[in-house]
């Protein structure tokens, strides 16, 4: 979709007519419905009473009822401001866990659309307040608040992760951004028992939607699906950096820790590689654990992406079409004297064969990813959902228990615990 083509403002809304807002908004909440997207009967309501194309007045009314997530503004190329797809939402905010009444701070208003559905829920005795770190988004998120009649919501704009002091305590944070790390601000703004829910990254570029409660002196968190939200700016953003590889290339490199400079990274990827036989097999899911599971244990843990065609440099292990362009990814790990990524043979068809491929002078890095690939299958093939995460401040003393391994942030460890396929971590 061109970002520049305006439409003529928010349709009329006759709920006799076919193509009306209405009618296609009721439609797309049975889709969501019938397909399990939508469990909760309070979030249902919400879906079908506030109206999306008010918050999205640039696109047609009828994409914007369909389950699709839109770019409402870039810098550069990059993605600074989006509305994400109502299907997305609602797993968030059924995750959320929200009653009429509750008080609750959203970090990302974005449209403003997601603040509009909680406060639908919350009802005229909650309340809530939503942030945006850019002052255009916000502007524009007031107005639709105020046109779609959701003025009582509190928009400011300002940077999310001080929260917002002036209104705590919440009952719920919800972070609809990135977060690399727990602000220390969320958490004092959270009232005990109370729940927080963000798209977290345990390392680099692959992210989890996790839901947090409060226990006081640290944070439990219950199931994680995997995500991918345009991460947290400003002066709470974690340190994971993105690196163009190749001049005039698409290829970049996603990472924590990445101890190589560019332009050997480029001649490495672009060089002679050796492949391992891994032995191992792995669906979607399977693959998300083991990213997750490599995020957890190597530090220097990486995601390659690049667009197909001539000048594509990163092996194309997985493939998916997004606009006009075939996107492709690998993960792997990024070290002084080599690099290691994730390789198939087989195409689309799942399972996927995993080879390692290495390149540069150690083939230890190779090696040593196979060894993780092998322990990850060797403790059961943990999913991403039997993962469970512990939040604790730094300075908190805490004894890590046989199967879960420690990550260092910056105001906090997380203790990552993997439980064994379909029994999740206690
Ligand atoms: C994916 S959009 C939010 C989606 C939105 N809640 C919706 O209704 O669909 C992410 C938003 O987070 C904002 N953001 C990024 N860093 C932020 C920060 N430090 N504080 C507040 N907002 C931030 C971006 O400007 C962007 O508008």
């Amino acid at each position: 979709m061109d970002l520049a083509t305006r439409f003529d403002g928010p349709a009329a809304d006759k709920p006799g007519d076919a193509g009306s807002p209405s009618v296609l908004r009721n439609a797309l909440v049975d889709r969501l419905t019938s397909s399990g997207h939508i469990d909760d009967s309070m979030v249902e309501a919400a879906f079908r009473a506030v109206p999306r194309h008010m918050f999205l007045p640039q696109f047609p009314v009828a994409s914007v009822y369909e389950d699709q997530g839109f770019i409402t503004k870039t810098r550069d190329g990059i993605a600074l401001s989006s509305s994400t797809g109502p299907g997305p939402m609602a797993y968030m905010l059924q995750q959320l866990d929200l009653r009429p009444g509750h008080r609750v701070l959203e970090i990302g208003a974005a449209t403003g659309y997601n603040a509009a559905i909680i406060a639908h829920i919350v009802g005229e005795s909650g309340h809530v307040v939503t942030v945006d770190i850019e002052p255009d988004v916000l502007e524009d998120a007031r107005r639709h608040l105020a046109d779609a009649g959701f003025g009582r919501i509190k928009a400011i704009c300002a940077d999310g992760g001080h929260g917002y002091a002036d209104d705590a305590p919440y009952d719920r944070i919800i972070l609809t951004t990135g977060a690399w790390d727990i602000a220390p601000a969320w958490l004092e703004q959270l009232k005990p028992g109370g729940r927080l829910v963000l798209p977290l990254s345990i390392r680099g570029g692959h992210q989890g939607i996790v839901a947090f409660d409060n226990r006081g002196d640290r944070l439990n968190s219950g199931r994680i699906r995997p995500t991918g939200y345009i991460p947290l700016r400003g002066a709470f953003a974690g340190p994971t950096e993105e690196r163009t590889i190749g001049s005039g290339s698409d290829a970049f490199v996603v990472g924590d820790r990445i101890d190589m400079d560019a332009e050997t990274i480029y001649e490495l990827i672009t060089g002679e590689s050796q492949d391992l036989a891994t032995g191992v097999s792995v669906t979607w899911d399977e693959l998300y654990g083991l990213q997750t599971w490599l995020a957890a244990r190597k530090p220097r843990t990486c995601e390659f992406n690049d667009t197909d065609g001539p000048r594509r440099i990163v092996p194309p292990f997985f493939q998916s079409q997004n606009a006009d362009k075939i996107i492709c990814w690998t993960n792997g790990v990024v070290e002084e004297r080599g690099i290691a990524v994730f390789h198939q043979e087989g195409g689309e068809a799942q399972p996927i064969d995993l080879i390692v491929r290495g390149y540069g002078p150690d083939a230890g890095v190779a090696e040593r990813l196979l060894k993780n690939i092998l322990a990850w299958e060797a403790a059961g093939r943990p999913l991403m959902s039997d993962i469970r995460i512990t939040v604790l401040p730094m300075d908190t003393p805490y004894e890590p228990a046989g199967d879960e391994v420690m990550v260092p942030k910056r105001w906090n460890k997380l203790a990552v615990r993997f439980g064994a396929r379909g029994v999740a971590a206690g």
